[in-house]
């Protein structure tokens, strides 16, 4: 259709008013045809031309998004959305020419709350952008669907905490009590608690309320809900950054340090402060099972939408009875550990939608892996290359 339109527009001047009004029906049916299917789909589609003026906006864009009464086509798409974030945030990125991806937005009516994903692609020509395509998601069944199931599995490991958390209280609450029925029998028997006696009864008993102490606060730690708030990071500075934090402990424990950073893409949505803890609690492991020195890796990669991160020690390795334990909250094999790092691993973690996975050789080493999602479609470039046809390719 399109090389036949094409070629009646070469031979416009020699044809007569009565083909140039079927050529000109026929363009309008074909736009029709396209506005159709533009209309049909799921998505919200707003169209500007590269003065971001809009060209098209879909029926279902006019469902999700708030819009001024009056005409739409040839004013800059900020302008048309009533919504102020939106509006403000439209501006910008369209000004400013990136693609962004997936960004939410709560928009607020009386009764409803709408979360809704934009993202801005632009729409390149001939290696020259002619404008941009905004894409609206309603997000708002997944985003609570999700949110129902980390309430779900927050209150699973919430039960296994408050076990472990019984289980931890009992020997400092029998040493206590212990204790005082012990300076109890003393005051009875002798009437009085020689000053030295009592010192050392009252030291136990400091030392054992400091111990529930610790337990509370560790607890309360693991369970507190986390206030993460994601950004797009680098990764591997934020990786730089930790290694550098932690130069001189690897450096006292004789421990050396490889660094293979092979993604070529290595931003992602993470809220730095959390990943760093995160990942700052598997190297301090990597770091206590290597007590006679050694090497620890770091590696990153991209493994299909993910993001890896792999962090080898060669130390003790964990045995296949400790496998299954070692993410459970308070299990430890350190004399002072609380048992609690990886269990805020893998809350972190799973806070950013990421995965864990560990293998490990007994008297060899171990690698922490950790799968990171990356922003959906970011090496996928929408081109439109003067055919008129918009098609998916891979830019990289
Ligand atoms: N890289 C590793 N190599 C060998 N064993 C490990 C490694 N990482 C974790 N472990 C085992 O898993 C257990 C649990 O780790 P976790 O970080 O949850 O607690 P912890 O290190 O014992 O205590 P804390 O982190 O509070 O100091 C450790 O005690 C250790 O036995
Ligand atoms: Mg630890």
């Amino acid at each position: 259709m399109r090389k036949f339109i094409q070629r009646a527009l070469e031979k416009l001047p020699k044809l007569n008013i009565e083909q140039i009004t079927s050529l000109i029906d026929l363009l309008l049916r074909e736009q029709e045809r396209y506005e159709g299917v533009i209309d049909s789909l799921h998505e919200g589609v707003i169209v500007t031309d590269r003065s971001f003026r809009v060209m098209m906006i879909n029926k279902a864009a006019y469902h999700m998004l708030p819009f001024a009464g009056g005409e739409h086509e040839y004013h800059t798409a900020w302008s048309v959305v009533t919504d102020k974030e939106v509006s403000r945030w439209l501006e910008k990125v369209l000004q400013e020419g990136t693609r962004v991806e997936d960004e939410e937005f709560y928009l607020e009516s009386s009764e409803t709350l709408k979360i809704l994903s934009l993202s801005v692609i632009p729409l390149v020509r001939d290696r020259q952008v002619a404008g941009s395509i905004i894409q609206i998601r309603d997000i708002t069944s997944r985003k609570k669907r999700e949110a129902k199931y980390r309430r779900a599995e927050n209150l699973a490991s919430l039960t296994t905490l408050a076990a472990g958390v019984a289980h931890e209280i009992k020997n400092p609450l029998a040493s206590i009590g212990i204790h005082l029925q012990l300076m109890r029998r003393d005051v009875e028997h002798k009437k009085c608690l020689p000053e030295d006696d009592l010192c050392s009864y009252l030291d136990v008993l400091e030392e054992e309320i400091e111990r529930l102490n610790g337990i509370v606060v560790d607890f309360l730690f693991a369970v507190r809900p986390m206030d993460t708030r994601m950004k797009r990071e680098d990764i591997h500075e934020v990786l730089k950054d930790l290694l550098e934090f932690i130069r001189y402990e690897l450096e006292e424990h004789n421990i050396e340090v490889e660094t293979h950073f092979k993604a070529d893409f290595h931003k992602a949505e993470i809220d730095q402060k959390y990943l760093k803890q995160a990942l700052l609690n598997i190297i301090k492991n990597a770091i206590g099972a290597m007590p006679d020195g050694g090497r620890l890796t770091v590696s990153t990669y991209i493994n299909g939408g993910a993001f890896g991160i792999d962090i080898t020690d060669t130390g003790t390795g964990i045995s296949d009875e400790h496998m299954n334990k070692i993410f459970e909250p308070y299990f430890t094999t350190k004399d002072f550990g609380s048992g609690l790092g990886l269990t805020v691993v893998y809350k972190v973690i799973r806070e950013h939608q990421g995965d864990i996975a560990i293998s490990s050789t007994e008297g060899k080493g171990t690698t922490f892996t950790v799968l990171l999602p990356l922003p959906k479609g970011e090496h996928n470039l929408i081109e439109w290359e003067g055919t008129g046809e918009i098609h998916h390719s891979d830019s990289r």
